[in-house]
């Protein structure tokens, strides 16, 4: 049993390789629809619903999930679950050799880079190559995670529609909410059927990650690095460390995007990542 996932095409269709997709905070394998539909001639696309999202529950896949008990810090509660970078990482490579005969190009946006990171620390032969977006190495600071707490707490209390009322803005470039009342719309969706109870236990993950900024340079792999222009969460300026550090590094700025590249500027992304995929 293996996380629920969309695909472009059928396994054994994808002669020239295999692309997993891992969606970001707190989204879902659908918002990769506009990349499943567009990849280039060979490829196979395949976006899972990472464990508590979507179509995937947070205990339909084997594997351990630690509690707030098992892992401290004041996020989760001592008996609710804590969705690790660890755990996302251990699913994908599972996800990989069942779907991907053991090796893909992994291509994350945000949280899905916390966990491609933890993947590539934990199992690098299960990575072809690599797609960094509007994401960073870096792990929390303390007001990073004070932040994640009190999302939590609020979470607990009234839901995810103020995480949706907060996150927007945040998410989505000026100029996406101005002319793409459609992509605002699919964005807000995604995060009110997040359950709560995934998104607490995701905070407390991202809370506890690693920082991955020595590992950069340990990327063997070639690397697309993709900044939407005005990503307020994860500025260009993470993209421009991480394509420093990284060996065989690219960055690609997406004009008008803000955190949520892929889905404010598709035409833009695809031709990134078609331009990579294809030099591959
Ligand atoms: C995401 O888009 O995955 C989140 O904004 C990442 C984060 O909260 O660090």
């Amino acid at each position: 049993m293996t996380l629920h996932f969309r695909q472009s095409a059928p396994r054994d269709s994808g002669h020239a390789g295999t692309i997993v997709f891992v969606h970001g905070f707190p989204f879902t394998g659908e918002a990769w629809a506009d990349q499943l539909g567009a990849l280039p001639d060979g490829w196979r696309g395949i976006a899972p619903d990472l464990r508590g999202f979507g179509a995937t529950d947070i205990h339909a896949v084997a594997g351990e999930v630690p509690t707030g008990r098992k892992l401290g810090g004041r996020i989760a509660r001592d008996d609710e679950p804590v969705l690790t970078m660890t755990c996302f990482a251990r699913d994908l490579a599972e996800l990989i050799d069942a779907e991907a005969d053991g090796e893909a190009v992994v291509c994350g946006l945000s949280m899905g880079g916390y966990a491609a990171f933890e993947l590539w620390r934990r199992h690098p032969d299960r990575v072809r190559a690599l797609v960094l977006a509007d994401t960073r190495a870096s792990a929390d600071d303390d007001e990073g995670r004070e932040n994640r707490y009190r999302m939590a707490q609020t979470v607990r209390k009234d839901g995810m529609e103020p995480v949706a009322r907060a996150m927007t803005p945040s998410l989505l470039s000026e100029k996406t909410r101005q002319d793409a009342p459609d992509v605002v719309a699919r964005v807000r969706d995604m995060i009110l059927r997040t359950p709560p109870r995934t998104a607490i236990a995701a905070l407390a993950g991202m809370a506890a990650r690693h920082d991955a900024t020595d590992e950069l340079p340990t990327i063997s792999v070639p690397t697309l690095v993709i900044a939407g222009e005005h990503d307020a969460l994860t500025p260009p300026e993470h993209a421009r460390v991480m394509t420093d550090a990284i060996p065989d590094a690219s960055i690609d700025v997406i004009p008008d995007a803000g955190h949520l590249s892929n889905m404010e500027r598709p035409a833009a992304f695809n031709r990134a990542l078609a331009s990579f995929l294809t030099g591959l």
